[in-house]
């Protein structure tokens, strides 16, 4: 039998404290490995704008390099739904019938539990420990202390100070600072559209003025979010030129197919996903949705893909032969002009020799059948 310490936390950024309470619990506890949870959509932190989890699960694993009884666990993160602490623990309970389970949180967090999802659920499935940060005062009936140090640092400090440019490296493992001084993390930009010029080649940054405003227009003619699709459309080229972007890809952890490695055109799509979280704070996940798919696309579109799918293609600044023809079937009917864009795409290809994406076939077929039932 195994004694499990599990820490969650947003982990927004992990910082020295959290790796200290583990160490402390895992020593005063006798534990045997310690599983650091990054959250995913905590329901207690819906209204405010939060890193995307996956890029925050990407330094705890940097963090705890090193550490051979750390684990981190995107178990959450992965997950649609809310994570509630007791999902999770039920999680854990499957993979580990036969082991005891302690959940380590912050002296804070007791004094809410009460007002936790399901507290007595909770308490039968495993041993709470509290992290004492202050002086001792912390008592509690279900609660055993861990007995730690005053640590002056909180996620939320080190994220201001950043974005004030001020020192941090007192409260970082090396390893994450440095991720989050290359990805430009924490950095407030105010004004997208200037940031995004210093990342592009002139003809690249007005095309994606075009892309913005036909986003836009497309938008208000099929009710989606106008918002949304001009940040899409803005931001979906934001890695084109990137450089070192392969170097970036292994950085930010991106998973890139056969057909992508052939053709590295198609690359800054995923890639420009995760540096639009990165470098613009954007944690829409609609919007980055937007920017993976605008090259490759998928049969499953969100109606924000289609509209910045088509938008790339059909800007005012493109002049391929059958681009008019694609951009009035745009105004009129979304699908068609996909189908086209895609059809057009797959020609363009083919004549240059260059390997085809079977996303293209499929959404051809998909859409094929779609247009077809129309009246
Ligand atoms: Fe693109
Ligand atoms: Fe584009």
């Amino acid at each position: 039998m195994c004694k499990i310490g599990i820490l969650g936390g947003t982990f927004n950024p992990i910082h020295l404290g959290h790796i200290k309470i583990a160490l402390e619990a895992k020593k005063q506890y006798d534990l045997d490995k310690v599983i650091f949870l990054t959250s995913g959509n905590p329901p207690h932190k819906q209204n405010q704008t939060i890193l995307d989890g996956k890029i925050r699960h990407i330094m705890v694993k940097r963090a705890l390099k090193g550490y051979n009884d750390f684990f981190a666990c995107d178990w959450e993160v992965n997950r649609k739904e809310y994570s509630y602490t007791l999902d999770s623990l039920m999680h854990f309970k499957e993979i580990y019938p036969n082991d005891e389970l302690y959940f380590i949180i912050g002296g804070d967090s007791l004094r809410d539990f009460d007002k936790w999802h399901k507290p007595l659920e909770i308490k039968k499935l495993c041993t709470i420990l509290v992290y004492d940060r202050d002086d001792g005062s912390i008592e509690s009936d279900f609660a055993k202390v861990i007995k730690g140090e005053k640590f002056d640092v909180s996620s939320s400090r080190i994220r201001e100070k950043i974005a004030k440019g001020e020192d941090v490296s007192k409260y970082l493992p090396a390893e994450v600072l440095s991720f989050i001084l290359r990805n430009h993390l924490y950095q407030n930009v105010p004004d997208f559209e200037k940031k995004l010029k210093t990342m592009l080649k002139p003809e690249r940054f007005s095309h994606s003025l075009g892309v913005r405003d036909m986003a836009v227009e497309l938008a208000k003619i099929y009710g989606c979010d106008v918002k949304k699709a001009e940040i899409a459309g803005l931001l979906h080229d934001n890695a084109k030129n990137m450089p070192d972007f392969m170097e970036k890809c292994k950085d930010l952890e991106v998973e890139l197919d056969e057909i992508e490695l052939q053709n590295p055109a198609l690359i800054h799509a995923k890639l420009g996903a995760e540096t639009a979280k990165c470098e613009f704070g954007v944690s829409d996940s609609e919007i980055i949705d937007a920017i993976r798919w605008h090259t490759i696309g998928r049969t499953e579109m969100s109606l924000l893909e289609k509209i910045v799918f088509v938008a790339d293609l059909t800007e005012m600044g493109r002049t391929f032969p059958d681009v008019k023809m694609i951009r009035n079937y745009a105004k009129i009917d979304l699908d068609k002009a996909l189908y086209e864009c895609v059809k057009s795409s797959v020609r363009v290809n083919k004549k240059d020799n260059k390997p085809i994406h079977p996303n293209a076939y499929n959404i051809m077929k998909e859409f094929e059948k779609k247009i077809n039932k129309k009246p």
